[in-house]
């Protein structure tokens, strides 16, 4: 059995959480997200917490949270930037500004910095269209970013 990893207060969140559903299942998907912005990722421990809270087995836990490609299984950069490329924001410069942030993290789409601190993805619409093209920092939507406004974003992260 490997140690716990949630703190109190994301044990004490799940465990809200868990309340607010008649089923356990429901809770999850918010309780993944609250294990993941206490941990990072999703590790085994993280799951295995989860489950744990939530009532449910370890490899129901893992297949759900492997389904969705907002939960990270391995390691990935504290900070995460999403560029959307879908149809708006490619129209408006999301390539320049994608490209942009490659070029100044010096990684690819998909990667994190090698320091550990930044992963950028390309992502599916943000649901901002009229704002396009969009960059989620974190948690901060930036609207009609352009090559240069990257920059500036990138400074406001360090
Ligand atoms: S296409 Fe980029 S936010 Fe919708």
């Amino acid at each position: 059995m490997s140690g716990r990893v949630l703190s109190d207060a994301t044990l004490g969140e799940i465990a809200r959480l868990r309340d607010a559903y008649p089923q356990a299942q429901s809770a999850l998907l918010p309780a993944l997200h609250a294990a993941q912005d206490q941990v990072g990722y999703l590790s085994p421990e993280a799951i295995a917490d989860v489950a744990q809270a939530l009532g449910l087995a370890e490899t129901e836990v893992t297949s759900v949270a492997s389904y969705y490609s907002m939960f990270f299984l391995t390691p990935v950069g504290r900070h995460k930037i999403r560029v959307c490329t879908n149809l708006s924001c490619y129209l408006n410069g999301a390539e320049e500004v994608l490209r942009r942030l490659c070029e100044r993290l010096g990684v690819s789409p998909g990667e994190t910095t090698a320091d550990g601190r930044v992963l950028l993805e390309a992502v599916e619409c943000l649901g901002a269209c009229e704002e396009a093209p969009v960059v989620l920092a974190d948690a901060t939507r930036h609207a009609r970013v352009t090559a240069a406004g990257a920059d500036d974003l990138l400074r406001e992260l360090r």
